[in-house]
C-alpha cells in the first residue's frame, strides 16, 4: 500500500533566489527580496530602492521572520545611506515597521551606529555609507554562521532528550532559509536531523491566518526531500493525543530577560499541549533575539494585524474581484470584527530549552539567559 503521507518529488529542487541580496546595478544600489507573499506559487523578486519601499515589504510580510528582519533592517539603513537619504529617519522607520521581532530594530540600529561612527571618525558620506553596508553584510554572515551552530546544538539536544533518533517533530510558522542568512533556526535543526537520518517526519502546522507553515515551511520541506505532513493548527491536539509528536521545535521573535518567548500566534497552545503530553518544547533562536531590555512576557509588544487577514482567505498572487479590504475571499459576514494578534507569548516554565548559537539553556531561567548573553558578548 502506498505511504499515506507520500509526497511528490517534483518540488524537490533548491530555491533559486536568495531571501535577500544587495545589488548594485548602474542605476544605483538596491535591496532585492524574494517576495514571500507570492510563495509557493511563484518565485518573484521584489526590488527596493529606498527605505519606505522596504518598510512596506516588511509590513506586508514580503520579507519576514525575526533573523531576516534584522538583516533587512540593516541593509535598509545601508540603502538609505548609499542613496543619500536621511539615515536616522530611515533607521527609525525601519526599526518600528513591526514591533515584536527585536532583531529588526537591532539590525537597523547596528547599521545606523556604524554609519554614525564612520562620520564621527572623520569619514565622508561615501565612507559612512560603506560602513553601514559592511555592518549589514557582517550581520548577514553572522546569522548564517549562527544558524549552522544552532543546528548542531539543537541536534545534540534532540539526541540527548530522545535517544534512538527517528524523531517526529512538530513545527509552527516558518523558520528555514527564508528567514535567515543560513538555513534558519528551528527548521535548520529539523534539517540537520533529516541529513543525519534521524528525522522520521516533520509535522507542519499550516499557521493561520497567513499560512506561513503551508506556504513556506512545506515549500522548504519539499525542497529538502524530508518527509513532512501539513496539518491545520487545530489538528495539533489530536496529533499529540495519538502519540505522534516526539518534540516541538519553534523559532522566536523576542525572548524576554525572564525567558518568556514571543513567537507566531499558536505557539503558546502548542507549549500547553506539549507539557500535558510530556513532550519537549524547544525554542531555537539566535542570541540577537534575546532582549535583556524586555524584562518579561507582559512587556513584549505583540503586533495586532488587520482583521481582514482573518475574515478573508488571502492569496495575494490571486486577486479576487469584488473582495473586501484585503483582496481575498471573504469567509465571514461583511463587517465581522476579528481578533488578530500576530504573536503570542509562552512563559519560560513551559519551555524545555532555548537553543542558541552559544548552546542550549535548560531549564530556562533569567540567570542562565543572562550568562548566555554575557558569553556571546565576550566572543
Ligand atoms: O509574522 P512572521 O511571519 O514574521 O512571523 C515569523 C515567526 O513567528 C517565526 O516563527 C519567527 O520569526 C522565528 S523565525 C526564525
Amino acid at each position: 500500500m502506498a505511504d499515506q503521507y507520500a509526497q511528490s518529488r517534483e518540488n524537490q529542487r533548491p530555491t533559486e533566489i536568495p531571501a535577500i541580496r544587495w545589488d548594485e546595478p548602474p542605476e544605483g544600489p538596491v535591496l532585492v527580496l524574494l517576495d514571500q507573499t507570492r510563495l509557493p506559487a511563484e518565485e518573484v523578486e521584489l526590488v527596493c530602492t529606498d527605505a519606505p519601499a522596504l518598510v512596506e515589504a516588511i509590513r506586508t510580510l514580503a520579507v519576514r521572520g525575526a533573523p531576516l528582519l534584522g538583516i533587512a533592517g540593516a541593509y535598509g539603513v545601508a540603502l538609505a545611506a548609499a542613496r543619500g537619504f536621511d539615515v536616522d529617519e530611515a533607521a527609525a522607520s525601519l526599526a518600528s515597521a513591526r514591533p515584536t521581532a527585536v532583531n529588526l530594530s537591532y539590525g537597523a540600529r547596528r547599521a545606523q551606529a556604524a554609519h554614525l561612527a564612520a562620520l564621527r571618525g572623520g569619514g565622508d558620506q561615501k565612507q559612512a555609507a560603506d560602513a553601514a553596508l559592511a555592518a549589514a553584510r557582517a550581520l548577514h554572515a553572522e546569522d548564517a554562521e549562527a544558524s549552522a551552530r544552532m543546528a548542531t546544538h539543537g541536534l545534540a539536544l534532540l539526541d540527548e532528550l530522545l535517544p534512538g533518533g527517528n524523531h517526529r517533530i512538530l513545527t509552527h510558522c516558518n523558520t528555514g532559509a527564508l528567514v535567515s542568512g543560513g538555513e534558519g533556526t528551528a527548521f535548520a535543526v529539523a534539517l540537520a536531523a533529516h541529513r543525519a537520518g534521524r528525522l522520521r517526519r516533520l509535522w507542519v502546522d499550516e499557521t493561520r491566518p497567513l499560512l506561513q507553515g503551508a506556504r513556506l515551511t512545506a515549500y522548504e520541506a519539499a525542497r529538502s526531500g524530508m518527509a513532512y505532513t501539513l496539518l491545520t493548527d487545530n489538528a495539533a491536539g489530536s496529533l499529540f493525543s495519538a502519540g505522534e509528536v516526539d518534540a516541538v521545535l519553534i523559532g522566536a521573535d523576542r525572548i524576554a530577560a525572564d525567558g518568556s518567548v514571543a513567537n507566531k500566534v499558536g505557539s503558546y497552545p502548542l507549549a500547553v499541549l506539549a507539557r500535558y503530553h510530556h513532550v519537549p518544547f524547544i525554542v531555537v533562536a539566535p542570541v540577537t533575539t534575546v532582549d535583556p531590555d524586555t524584562p518579561n512576557g507582559a512587556a513584549i509588544e505583540v503586533e495586532q494585524r488587520a482583521g481582514h487577514e482573518v475574515t478573508e482567505i488571502t492569496a495575494p498572487q490571486v486577486p479576487v474581484a469584488g473582495a473586501e479590504a484585503g483582496g481575498g475571499i471573504p469567509v465571514a459576514p461583511l463587517g465581522t470584527q476579528a481578533y488578530n494578534p500576530a504573536f503570542d507569548v509562552t512563559p519560560p516554565e513551559l519551555v524545555t530549552a532555548i537553543v542558541t548559537e552559544e548552546g542550549a539553556v535548560s531549564p530556562v531561567t533569567a540567570e542562565a539567559l543572562e550568562e548566555l548573553c554575557d558569553r556571546s558578548r565576550q566572543v
